[in-house]
């Protein structure tokens, strides 16, 4: 391949939508968990980076079915092996092809009472082993714009403390608003897209950033056609198969 092209299919790479589902603790069984996974695969297209991070235990079965999508992971340890009960390291995760990481979701911020300081251990310990992370931010009621800069500016700046600025570069920042997450109540493009923008101006302007709260088949677009995101988190319609299809259709245009 020459120089040109080689250089034209990165950024074409680059330039991909990314698409990250969030599972969190569905489904029940791995024979719904494979269905679908399959589902999901199916209706891929070429013009999404795709991405579904499932719980943990369902990573070693779905990274045996042949795809091209990529594995993510809810969560990772602050620690790197020994004796930490229920916890799944960063190598665990490598072995079972998880290229992507989600840390700090406000489900585990604030219902199962992680703190600033074992989110900071988690991203650090997620980027210095090589993962994409997704950093997840966002403001717990509807406030004012700025008055939700100012709380989510925190969050990045105490998550960041402890990561070398040379390992920024696997840094991923997802915007999703407390409030907006799994009722069907999304931000308005010109609220996220402030924030997205305050996130640019403080970690740099190749920083992606997704936005995640209630995204589904009525509103990605609008968020993917913003050039403020590089792409977005979906969880509850992430779920349904035919929701799932809807979502991944609109892609094969
Ligand atoms: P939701 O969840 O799409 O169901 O709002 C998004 C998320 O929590 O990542």
């Amino acid at each position: 391949m020459s120089f040109r092209l080689f250089f034209f299919a990165i950024i074409i790479l680059m330039s991909k939508p990314l698409i990250i589902l969030n599972w969190k603790m569905n489904p029940a069984r791995p024979s719904e968990a494979a269905k679908l996974f399959k589902a999901t695969v199916a209706s891929a297209s070429a013009k999404l980076n795709l991405v579904v991070a499932p719980p943990f235990i369902y990573l070693s079965e779905l990274n045996k079915i042949k795809s091209g999508i990529q594995l993510g992971a809810q969560d990772i340890s602050s620690e790197t092996a020994g004796a930490f009960t229920g916890e799944i390291s960063g190598l665990m995760l490598k072995n079972q092809g998880v290229k992507y990481v989600l840390v700090g979701h406000s489900e585990r911020r604030w219902l199962i009472g992680e703190s600033d300081d074992l989110i900071a251990a988690k991203l650090s310990a997620s980027l210095r082993a090589g993962f994409k992370t997704v950093l997840c931010v966002g403001e717990l009621k509807q406030v004012s714009k700025a008055q939700a800069w100012s709380f989510i500016a925190k969050q990045i700046k105490r998550g960041l403390a402890d990561v070398p600025e040379d390992k920024f570069k696997n840094l991923i920042v997802a915007y999703e608003p407390v409030w907006a997450i799994g009722n069907g109540h999304t931000a308005t493009l010109e609220h996220s897209s402030f924030i997205a923008a305050e996130i640019k101006a403080l970690l740099g302007d190749k920083t992606p950033v997704l936005y995640g709260g209630s995204v589904d088949v009525t509103n990605i677009k609008s968020f993917l056609n913003s050039p403020d995101f590089t792409g977005v988190l979906v969880g509850g319609a992430s779920l349904k198969v035919p929701s799932v299809k809807k979502i991944l259709h609109l892609f094969l245009k």
